[in-house]
């Protein structure tokens, strides 16, 4: 089997290089890859690259994940999220390959306080989600054989994340104030990557039963500031000295820190369709947290 990846150097793909590498040959790309055309700037020009890899599947974890930039540069995150994923999707179908694209929490308008499932009416507050929404919907139209998973609060091991901001905080200052009303759950990018490798699979053997929409995010929920705490209280436990521990962190509000982009308050997904139609369990969003920490402390 052979599998383009696109976006390889993200937090999803690094990640999808490793859980993708046993299933097959893999061509993994990033915007700047000079043999083979691979930004999402000129969408137009990604047919070519799909049309000489020919691959049985490919994987987009490219996308423009600025969320406040997004506000100010609509023209640009549209055609990263909406029209290349379209046009590879458009290539993907030309070739029989299947596709699996990644899209968000923030297609939903964050009102109530139930998981949304997959068929709920979307309602999107921000560039980033209208443009992921129109990215995931111009995929499903033009390539029937695709895998869409909405995810959220996406973290990894590598690079930057809000845990580790957390931390640096807490040893520089005695108390902090974190979000206490927006609800979802942090994932992993490796549970991602993981979960996408096993739905490859099934896929490829029952593309009519298995292809679709998916929620897919770590179990449980918190807040922002539950998730802070939770890191705080895993470092101490580790032994790292915090001027802040976990009861120096204050719930607010969003309207605390006004930023450029509304973020939905309910994010929880609810995951059922994705656990009964593979077969799968999803950890603790916890679970995750604790294993990155461990590798980051
Ligand atoms: N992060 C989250 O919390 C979150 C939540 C829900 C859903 N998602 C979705 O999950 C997927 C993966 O996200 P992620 O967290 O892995 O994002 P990420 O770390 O920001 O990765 C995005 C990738 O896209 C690449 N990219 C940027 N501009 C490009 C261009 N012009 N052409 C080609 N590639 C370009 C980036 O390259 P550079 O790094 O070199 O710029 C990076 O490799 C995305 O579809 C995202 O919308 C993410």
């Amino acid at each position: 089997m052979k599998i383009l990846l696109f976006g390889k150097g993200g937090q999803v793909g690094w990640e999808l290089q490793r859980s993708l590498a046993p299933l097959g040959e893999l061509v993994a790309l990033d915007f700047d890859s000079t043999d083979l055309h691979a930004d999402f700037s000129q969408p137009d020009a990604l047919a070519s690259t799909v049309e000489k890899v020919r691959p049985d599947v490919i994987v987009n974890a490219a996308a423009h994940t600025a969320v406040d930039k997004a506000e100010s540069e609509p023209e640009l995150a549209r055609t990263l999220n909406t029209t290349s994923p379209g046009v590879i999707a458009t290539a993907a179908q030309r070739i029989g390959a299947l596709m699996v694209h990644y899209s968000t929490d923030y297609v939903f308008d964050g009102s109530g306080d139930q998981p949304w499932k997959e068929d709920d009416a979307t309602g999107p507050l921000s560039v980033y989600g209208r443009t992921k929404l129109e990215g995931e919907q111009l995929v499903a139209a033009h390539c029937p054989r695709h895998l869409i998973f909405r995810t959220s609060w996406v973290y990894a091991a590598r690079g930057g994340n809000f845990a580790k901001t957390m931390l640096r905080l807490a040893k520089e200052r005695e108390r902090l104030t974190v979000i206490d009303d927006q609800f979802g759950a942090p994932t992993g990018a490796e549970l991602l990557a993981d979960v996408t490798a096993h739905a490859i699979r099934d896929t490829l053997r029952e593309p009519d039963k298995k292809a679709g929409l998916y929620h897919l995010v770590a179990d449980g929920v918190t807040t922002w500031h539950g998730y802070a705490r939770f890191v705080l209280a895993q470092a101490q436990a580790a032994g790292v000295e915090l001027k802040a521990g976990p009861d120096a962190v204050a719930p607010v509000p969003t309207s605390a820190f006004p930023t450029p982009a509304r973020r939905p308050g309910n994010s929880r997904l609810d995951t059922s369709k994705l656990r009964q139609t593979f077969g799968l369990q999803l950890p603790s969003w916890q679970d995750g947290v604790t294993r990155m920490l461990r590798e980051t402390l």
